[in-house]
């Protein structure tokens, strides 16, 4: 049987994406890339946006009409959308299984009878928020399967944390994903010393607001409630992994300087903050629930530049929120100029069914608005990646090597017909240079010869 699994979603999705294909080819399905060739075709969906899950349908669009000619052929949604829409999802006739996040244990299985019993699948929770916090099935599933990236040699991304608590009155993730629970600290040690046998050099530790990990640990030195702080300590004890990431920060004081110092104290733990502020308006802030003020979001970072004077920061922005006057965007505009971040991910309001945004405030801000906002937010920051990118000139910097460079960023004299590579600096920096492909999943040194906004590129020394 050949599965074609394509991942629409953001880390975690393409963690559960890792999960799933463990479970698949240990059960004796195969991959393929290519949906001709498929039994069975599983997507993995995002419902944060709703272009996002335009995306979905407009593929289960295309399923259809190969369904037409290959009626066999078994089409599964799985992840957010599959939670959020359910039973809506087998309407139209070409969905066979619908799966949402805390379902995937379950995945083979319901391959299996939608195949033998030709009958149509759905699992997802009832009532997400009134589940359990704990899921024994999904842990268990976790610590079973493999979790490297299949793309990139060498990485893997860690679940620390399931769920979101925090909601953000414009965001879908806490009704998708369920209550926020901490994963034990001996499950994600253990799960970590297992990828360092693998050959993984690089780990990032997920959660939605990652550094509000809580977990109580019993162990030979005692009973222990663990910080991120504290996890960090722990898992960079553990040999053979050299790069430790954590993603994403939510801006709250708790607990923040104890970060910051375990990233200065730590070796492994790169000097990369995600932090997003999603407004520089303490108005909007208040009405999205975020619960800090412009300024105190600024302070913060002073205060980890104090501590990590190299740290890199990056950020997210919601631009076009309900009721985002000029002036509010523009005290967004000057957040971000002094924030200084490597880089931002600027994001359209989008309105999300049964959010509390959805339900109290109108989405009230054109579309044309959102996208001059989302440009010239873009063209503010850019200068500042300019600005920071240009600093690496003539520098030596270690890179972790991804793989062949997806577009061709050199013209043929600067390659020298050798294979375009691209890799990260700890701080997440793109370099470009060229080298053996055989480099993937090492590390490598590069001395820095061009700079540009978003990409460094050098010669490998
Ligand atoms: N938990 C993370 C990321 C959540 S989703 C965090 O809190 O930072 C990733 C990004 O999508 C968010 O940071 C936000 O900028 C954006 N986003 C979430 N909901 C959105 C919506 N309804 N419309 C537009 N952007 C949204
Ligand atoms: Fe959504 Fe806010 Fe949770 Fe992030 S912290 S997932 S934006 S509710
Ligand atoms: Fe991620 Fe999208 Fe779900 S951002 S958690 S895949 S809604």
């Amino acid at each position: 049987m050949k599965v074609h699994l394509k991942t629409y979603g953001c880390q975690m999705a393409k963690l559960d994406t890792a999960l799933v294909t463990g479970a698949l080819k240990t059960k004796g399905y195969s991959l393929t890339e290519h949906i001709k060739e498929a039994d069975v075709v599983l997507l993995n969906t995002c419902s944060v946006r709703e272009h996002a899950e335009q995306k979905v349908l407009s593929h289960i669009g295309q399923l259809k009409h190969i369904k037409k000619q290959k009626p066999d052929l078994v089409v599964g949604i799985i992840g957010c959308m599959a939670q959020r829409l359910g039973d809506d999802l087998l309407e139209d006739g070409t969905v066979d299984i619908v799966a949402g996040p805390g379902q995937i244990p379950e995945i083979i299985e319901m391959i299996t009878k939608a195949i033998s019993e030709k009958s149509r699948q759905v699992s997802v929770a009832d009532n997400i928020r009134k589940a359990g916090p704990q899921n024994p099935a999904l842990e268990d599933f976790e610590s079973v399967y493999d979790t490297a990236d299949k793309d990139i040699p060498g990485q893997a991304f860690v679940r620390v944390m399931r769920g979101c608590d925090n909601f953000c009155t414009y965001c879908i993730v806490p009704y998708v994903r369920g209550p926020e629970i901490s994963r034990p600290v001996d499950k994600i040690t253990e799960q970590v010393k297992r990828l360092a046998d693998e050959g993984v050099k690089l780990v990032t530790l997920l959660g939605q607001a990652v550094n509000k990990y809580k977990s109580r640990y019993i162990g030979t030195a005692g009973d222990k409630t663990y910080s991120l702080a504290d996890l960090l300590y722990k898992v960079s004890e553990i040999d053979g992994i050299e790069w430790i990431r954590f993603v994403t920060s939510y801006p709250q004081k708790d607990g923040f300087i104890e970060l910051m110092q375990a990233m200065a104290d730590l070796p492994k733990v790169c000097n990369y903050l995600h932090m997003p502020a999603q407004s520089g308006s303490d108005r909007i802030l208040k009405a999205m629930n975020r619960h800090y003020t412009a300024a105190e979001y600024l302070e913060m970072l002073d205060a980890a530049r104090q501590i990590v004077p190299d740290i890199t920061i990056a950020g997210d922005f919601i631009v076009g929120f309900p009721d985002e006057s000029d002036k509010y965007f523009e005290q967004t505009v000057e957040l971000v100029k002094k924030a200084r971040y490597k880089n931002c991910f600027v994001f359209k309001y989008s309105n999300r069914p049964g959010t509390t945004a959805d339900n109290r405030l109108q989405d009230n801000i054109p579309l044309e608005v959102k996208k001059q906002r989302n440009y010239r937010l873009l063209e503010v920051q850019e200068k500042i990646s300019e600005e920071l990118s240009a600093e690496f000139l003539d520098k030596e910097v270690a890179v972790l090597v991804e793989g062949p460079s997806k577009k061709p960023h050199l013209n043929a004299a600067e390659s020298q017909g050798r294979p375009q590579l691209v890799g990260r600096t700890a701080d997440d920096w793109i370099v470009v240079f060229n080298g053996d492909e055989s480099l993937a999943g090492q590390f490598a040194k590069i001395k820095i010869t061009k700079t540009s906004p978003l990409t460094l590129f050098g010669n490998q020394i």
